[in-house]
């Protein structure tokens, strides 16, 4: 009996599982400032470096790629033109968890969170995403994440229009390693620190699936005097 039930348990979540993945995961910027421990050997999984920076109150200490189970989670699409840039956990097609600029920002960094991520013009930057089943041959290779770099410190943005016009670069978004589990293969990409005085400027990660559905992920960026 206790063998027919578990049987039961099983199959039905096997059911939900094929019904449920792979085209419904989505991501999320899981690190900000990914520094490689070996420049000439880049690379995204665990053995390949560490994170120094995370986006707005994000926890520690979960395994990678984990987060779209969590509750809340971690991935917030946006719903239509006039939602939030970042998520505020109330709104969006998925709701994510709260990324709204903390007052003072750093307020979402430290403790339970990530750190803050601190750097400089010029500097190199590499954010890191898990592929969510999305970096596979029958996925487009146009994928692309979209990084905008507010251009002036204080509070964000109301409007999402507001946000795109700060676009600083793209990036492949099928940039990742090679793993047996296609929801889990850490992806990532590098970019230049625009010139800016220094402060704390929002950075806004953001990738579309789809036509018009789009995923975002906020961060504070501290940036320092050269
Ligand atoms: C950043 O790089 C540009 C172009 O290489 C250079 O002109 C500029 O002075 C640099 N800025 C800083 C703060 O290093």
């Amino acid at each position: 009996m206790l063998f027919k039930t578990s049987t039961c348990i099983l199959l039905a979540s096997l059911a939900l599982f094929t019904y449920t993945s792979p085209a419904d995961a989505h991501s999320w910027a899981d690190c900000i400032d990914w520094v490689f421990n070996d420049p000439d050997k880049q690379g995204w999984g665990k053995d390949d470096g560490k994170c120094l920076g995370y986006a707005r109150r994000y926890p520690l200490g979960q395994e990678f790629g984990s987060l779209d189970d969590a509750n809340p989670g971690r991935h917030y699409q946006q719903d239509g033109d006039d939602a939030p840039p970042c998520s505020d956990g109330k709104h969006g097609k998925d709701v994510g968890s709260d990324e709204t600029r903390a007052d003072p920002p750093e307020k979402a960094y430290g403790g339970k969170y990530g750190a803050m991520t601190v750097t400089s013009v010029n500097d190199t930057l590499c954010i890191r995403w898990p592929a969510k089943n999305h970096a596979e041959d029958n996925e487009k290779n146009s994928l692309k994440v979209l990084i905008n770099f507010a251009n002036k410190e204080g509070r964000d943005p109301k409007t999402q229009a507001e946000v795109t016009e700060t676009f600083l670069v793209d990036m492949p978004y099928k940039n990742c390693d090679k793993g047996k589990v296609p929801d889990r293969r850490p992806c990532g990409g590098c970019f230049k620190v625009p010139p800016r005085g220094p402060g704390i400027y929002l950075l806004q990660w953001r990738w579309m699936l789809n036509k018009g559905e789009w995923y975002t992920s906020c961060a504070d960026i501290k940036i320092e005097e050269s």
